[in-house]
């Protein structure tokens, strides 16, 4: 049970918080942090905005925040900073079946402050798309030697199919190792949503191009390849990607070099290739934090990465040269949609026993998920 603080307290309606100032905001969420203490953690993606990133008990990404989810003992209350998926991975993590019988039956409940905050790559494969490739790949090769592989941006559906199917989940900062766990198990991997992540990380370990057909599933037969494309398949790449990191070309990285002798491009790998086989460094939103943390002053960088996350590298590392690797705002809107009235609201709701989005994954869904999670936190 979460502890109300002012039971008589009514449901607060949305619409005043918008008319509040950060400071008013930003002070009743600290009180409520002081009033739950532990039972209350407030988890933030690295792409959240200054203010709310400012107010998360721990940061982290996708990995890194899972992992906190999975570990934390003493909170009874998780409100996430982030988006949908990263919500359901935290409910499925926070209340595997032996946490909550631990608990005496008492569930974590997570919210997302705001409903809204989808991953638009998240939605680029549905579950009846997956299943719909997995049987027409079933009439052309032995599927038993196809290891489903899910990006963690996606739904829990997915991740379920993958659990189903002696699959597992990877995120951006094991992707490398997932697949070599993957190829230690079958011949073949299925990878979704993301093709770019899929692509960047099986070349580093020597897969061709040619091994690599993308599956798009708006085509009817074969996700439009041919019978001998996937026979000849290492990685089937799914037709989906991010739409912020598309944004960054090739030529982007070309004129930072022209311009800026010296400096090094440093980016996320759901970049293009083009883009990620001209970077210096390659890495998840913590990899690249790290980066320019262990960079001596004067140091000048060029990010490919949401805006936000470079924008505070920017202003923590005044003494580093650091450039955002577009000429366009790429920002993630949806991430950009928890704002501190959200955040106020949904806490505010949750310490009055009327909590708003709350991200609940089915029992069903959840338990084939989690078999696959567990394998992604394994596999580092
Ligand atoms: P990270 O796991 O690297 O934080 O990435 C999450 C994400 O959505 C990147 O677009
Ligand atoms: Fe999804 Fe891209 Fe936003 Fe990450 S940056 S949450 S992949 S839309």
């Amino acid at each position: 049970m979460i502890t109300v603080l002012d039971p008589a307290r009514p449901a607060p309606d949305l619409r005043p918080f918008k008319e509040l100032s950060n400071d008013t905001l930003t002070r009743r969420i600290q009180e409520i942090r002081a009033a739950m203490g532990r039972r209350l953690l407030i988890l933030g993606h690295h792409y959240q905005q200054d203010e709310v990133i400012a107010l998360a008990d721990l940061r982290g990404d996708s990995y890194q925040l899972s992992a906190l989810a999975a570990a934390e003992e003493q909170c009874r209350a998780i409100a996430f900073c982030g988006v949908h998926f990263m919500a359901e991975t935290a409910d499925i993590l926070a209340n595997r079946p032996e946490r909550v019988e631990r608990r005496g039956g008492e569930r974590v409940t997570v919210v997302l402050p705001d409903i809204k905050a989808g991953c638009s790559m998240a939605d680029m494969a549905g579950i009846d798309q997956v299943e719909d490739c997995w049987e027409q790949l079933a009439e052309v090769i032995d599927v038993e030697q196809v290891m489903p592989v899910t990006y963690v941006n996606s739904a829990a559906g997915l991740k379920a199919f993958c659990g189903r199917h002696g699959g597992i989940v990877c995120t951006s900062s094991n992707a490398r190792a997932v697949l070599e766990w993957s190829f230690a198990r079958r011949r073949r991997v299925l990878f979704f949503p993301d093709q770019h992540l899929g692509r960047n990380t099986a070349r580093t370990m020597g897969i061709p191009l040619d091994e690599m057909p993308i599956w798009n599933p708006r085509e009817s037969e074969l996700g439009g390849n041919s019978r001998d494309a996937i026979l000849r398949s290492r990685v089937l790449l799914w037709k989906g990607h991010c739409s912020v990191h598309q944004m960054f070309t090739a030529q982007h990285v070309a004129q930072f070099r022209e311009k800026y002798p010296g400096i090094k491009i440093l980016v996320h790998p759901e970049c293009m290739m083009e883009v990620v086989d001209r970077a210096d460094t390659i890495g998840s939103t913590s990899r690249i934090i790290q980066a320019v943390e262990k960079a001596p002053p004067g140091s000048k960088w060029a990010i490919g990465t949401e805006l936000h996350l470079v924008q505070r590298l920017k202003h923590e590392h005044p003494d580093q040269e650091i450039h955002f690797l577009s000429p366009m705002v790429c920002m993630c809107a949806t991430m950009h949609r928890i704002d501190l009235p959200h955040l106020c609201w949904s806490l505010e709701n949750l310490v009055a026993g009327t909590p708003v989005n709350v991200v609940r994954v089915d029992d069903e869904t959840a338990r084939f998920a989690l078999e696959a999670l567990k394998r992604m936190l394994e596999v580092k």
